[in-house]
C-alpha cells in the first residue's frame, strides 16, 4: 500500500507538481538518507527528471536505499554512501538536502532535539565547507530555526559562508497551510496557495491567510483553530505515530518540492518564490537575524527576499509572538558553534 501511494504521489509529481524547463546536469545529495524523510524524499528527488544524479548518504543503510531507488526507471544515477564515505558522497554535489538526525517523539518540542541534532549538523555543515563549498544547501534537520544559524557559523569560520546558498526548508508548513485551507473551502489544494513566515516552529510559524483569496475570509473562532493546526500540525503526525517519529512522507514530499523549485530556478526559470528561512533583512533591525518569507530563488540560490506585504490585525499578534520567540533559538544555535 506503501509503495503504491508512493509511485503514485512520485509520478503524478513527476507529470504535474515538478514541471521541467531546461535540462541541466544537477546533482543532488541527500545527508540522512536512509532515515523516514530520507527514503521517500530520495524516491521522489529519482522521480524528479530535473534531477541527473543522486547521491545519497547515511551514517548507516543508504547504499542499501540506494540499489533499490536505482531501479525506478529515471535517467538519473543514484549512488549510496555511509560512514566515513561522506567524500565522496558530497564532492560535485550542487544541491545537499538535509534531513539528518532524531526526531521528536510525542511530548517533545523541536527544541528539545537540539542537543543531539545540533552536533550532528555541525559536522555536516563542515564535510559540505570542505568537499562542496559552493553547494546550495537546504536543512531540512530540526529545530531549523538554529540549524540554519548553526551551519552558517560553521561555513562562517571556514571562510566559506554565501547567505543566499543557505536555506530553511519551511515548505511543509506552506504544504499543511494549503491544504488545511482547502479542506475547510472545499476546494483543490492546488489552488490554494499561502504564503508562511517567521520560522519553524510553533508559534514562529505565521501563516498569512489574509493574503490568499480563500484564506482572508476565515474568522473566528475558524481561523484560531486553523491557524493552531498550521502551527502545530506536526504534533497530529508525532502522536498518531506514537513514538515512532514524526512527519516523513509529507516532510519527503515538501523536501523533494522544494529542491524542485531551487533546480528551477537554478536552471533559469524566472519567477519561482518559496517562502524559505534565511539569512534576512527584513526584522534584522530588530535582532531577528534570520527569517522566513517568500523568497525569490535564481541562479545564485536566494536572488531576492521579498516583503511580508500588508497582513491583518491577527496576523500582527502572531508576528509579534513570533518576533519575541524566534530570536532565542537563533541564538542558541550561534552560541553553540561559538562555545565549541
Ligand atoms: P529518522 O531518525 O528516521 O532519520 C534520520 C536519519 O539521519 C537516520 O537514518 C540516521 O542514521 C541519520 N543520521 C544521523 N546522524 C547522521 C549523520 N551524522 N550523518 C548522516 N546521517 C545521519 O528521522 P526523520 O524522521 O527522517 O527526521 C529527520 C529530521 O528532520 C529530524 O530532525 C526531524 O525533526 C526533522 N524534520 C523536519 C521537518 C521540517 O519541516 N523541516 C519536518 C519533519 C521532520
Amino acid at each position: 500500500m506503501f509503495s503504491r501511494n508512493v509511485a503514485r504521489q512520485a509520478s503524478s509529481i513527476a507529470r504535474r507538481g515538478f514541471a521541467s524547463s531546461a535540462r541541466a546536469e544537477r546533482k543532488v545529495a541527500v545527508l540522512g538518507a536512509g532515515g523516514g524523510i530520507g527514503q521517500p524524499m530520495s524516491l521522489l528527488l529519482k522521480a524528479d527528471p530535473l534531477v541527473t544524479s543522486l547521491s545519497l548518504y547515511d551514517v548507516r543503510g543508504a547504499p542499501g536505499v540506494a540499489a533499490d531507488v536505482s531501479h525506478v526507471n529515471t535517467a538519473s544515477e543514484v549512488k549510496g554512501f555511509e560512514k566515513d564515505d561522506i567524500k565522496s558522497a558530497l564532492t560535485g554535489a550542487e544541491i545537499v538536502v538535509i534531513p539528518a538526525g532524531v526526531p521528536r517523539k510525542p511530548g517533545m518540542t523541536r527544541d528539545d532535539l537540539f542537543n543531539t541534532n545540533a552536533s550532528i549538523v555541525q559536522t555536516l555543515a563542515e564535510a559540505c565547507a570542505e568537499y562542496c563549498p559552493k553547494a546550495f544547501i537546504c536543512i531540512i534537520s530540526n529545530p531549523v530555526n538554529s540549524t540554519v544559524p548553526i551551519f552558517a557559523e560553521v561555513y562562517k569560520n571556514k571562510g566559506v559562508y554565501d547567505e543566499k546558498r543557505i536555506f530553511g526548508v519551511t515548505t511543509l508548513d506552506v504544504v499543511r497551510s494549503s491544504k488545511f485551507l482547502a479542506e475547510i473551502k472545499g476546494v483543490d489544494p492546488k489552488d490554494v496557495k499561502v504564503t508562511v513566515v517567521g520560522g519553524h516552529s510553533g508559534v514562529t510559524i505565521v501563516p498569512l491567510l489574509s493574503q490568499t483569496p480563500q484564506g482572508k475570509d476565515v474568522t473566528g473562532e475558524q481561523y484560531k483553530a486553523l491557524v493552531k493546526r498550521i502551527q502545530f500540525g506536526g504534533d497530529e503526525v508525532v502522536q498518531a505515530k506514537a513514538g515512532a517519529g514524526s512527519a516523513t512522507l509529507s516532510m519527503g514530499f515538501a523536501g523533494a518540492r522544494f529542491t524542485n523549485s531551487l533546480i528551477r530556478a537554478l536552471n533559469g526559470e524566472k519567477g519561482v518564490i518559496e517562502p524559505t528561512f534565511v539569512k534576512s533583512p527584513v526584522y534584522a533591525s530588530e535582532g531577528v537575524e534570520y527569517f522566513a518569507t517568500n523568497v525569490e530563488l535564481g541562479p545564485n540560490g536566494a536572488e531576492k527576499i521579498l516583503p511580508i506585504g500588508e497582513v491583518s490585525a491577527e496576523e500582527e499578534e502572531l508576528l509579534k509572538a513570533c518576533i519575541a520567540e524566534l530570536p532565542k533559538n537563533i541564538k542558541k544555535g550561534v552560541e553553540f558553534v561559538k562555545s565549541a
